[in-house]
């Protein structure tokens, strides 16, 4: 059976002209589907760049990146948008809502992206913030939400399109026990549902959730002893 995911020897250099900062130096990861898989690492260590390279937000420097059996390494932006749109959901620790809209409008964003009708963007949206608990919060704009109720619109926004993958860095890094517990279990229930998760922390707690940890350090990656947590 092939991975999800398949990343070999991808680096990442940031060259900003001063100096060259190499963020990534040699990932190897194979995540399969349905997998739900944690990376952790400290502040600087190169968890948002491998989590933008996975998202198909960015392109390795060197090395290669297989998602669902295609070389994703090489693309255009343009195509890399196309493949981002179909099959990845992302969560961030910033929530990343658009302030000027509904929870409703933000959740529908991401099918207007994928051309979906009026009619079926407003039933999908409605459905998928009942699925995270605000059903009752649809006209809500993100400033008239709880931090923790802002993170389950923007996981409903990245489930909305029903993708294989699902993204999040540090989704629980601004929030507090009670709401990470909601996301946290809001995640198992999309895992439980056949999606693949990739959960990015520098909490020990929160990558426990996991099923496999993976750990992140000055740019490499090594995987960690069982965690013994919920598996
Ligand atoms: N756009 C960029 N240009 C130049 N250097 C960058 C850029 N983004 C990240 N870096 C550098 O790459 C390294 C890894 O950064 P990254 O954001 O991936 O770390 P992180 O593990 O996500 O940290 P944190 O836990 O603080 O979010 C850091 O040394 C950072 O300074
Ligand atoms: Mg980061």
């Amino acid at each position: 059976m092939s991975a999800l995911l398949r990343m070999r020897g991808v680096r990442k250099v940031y060259d900003t002209g001063v100096i060259a900062v190499e963020a990534l130096r040699g990932i190897d990861l194979d995540v399969e589907a349905g997998d739900f898989v944690a990376i952790m690492g400290p502040s600087g260590s190169g968890k948002s760049t491998l989590m933008h390279i996975l998202g198909c937000l960015d392109v390795p420097t060197g090395g290669s990146y297989e998602l669902g059996g295609v070389d994703v390494s090489h693309m255009s932006e343009a195509e890399l948008a196309v493949v981002r749109n179909a099959q990845i959901g992302f969560v961030f620790q910033q929530f990343n809502l658009l302030a000027s809209m509904t929870a409703l409008r933000n959740v529908e964003l991401p099918l207007i992206y994928a051309g979906v009708g009026r009619a079926e963007r407003r039933e999908r949206a409605q459905a998928a913030l009942a699925r995270v608990g605000l059903a009752d919060r649809v006209e809500h704009r993100p400033g008239e939400l709880s931090g923790g109720q802002q993170q389950r619109v923007s996981v409903a926004r990245a489930l909305v399109t029903d993708p294989t993958l699902i993204l999040a860095d540090e989704p629980t890094g601004n929030l507090d026990s009670v709401s990470t517990h909601d996301v946290l279990a809001l995640f198992h229930e999309l895992h439980d549902a056949g999606r693949t998760i990739v959960l990015i922390t520098h909490e020990a707690d929160v990558a426990a959730e996991a099923h496999r940890v993976w750990r992140i350090t000055d740019g490499l990656l090594s995987e960690a002893a069982p965690s013994g947590g919920r598996a």
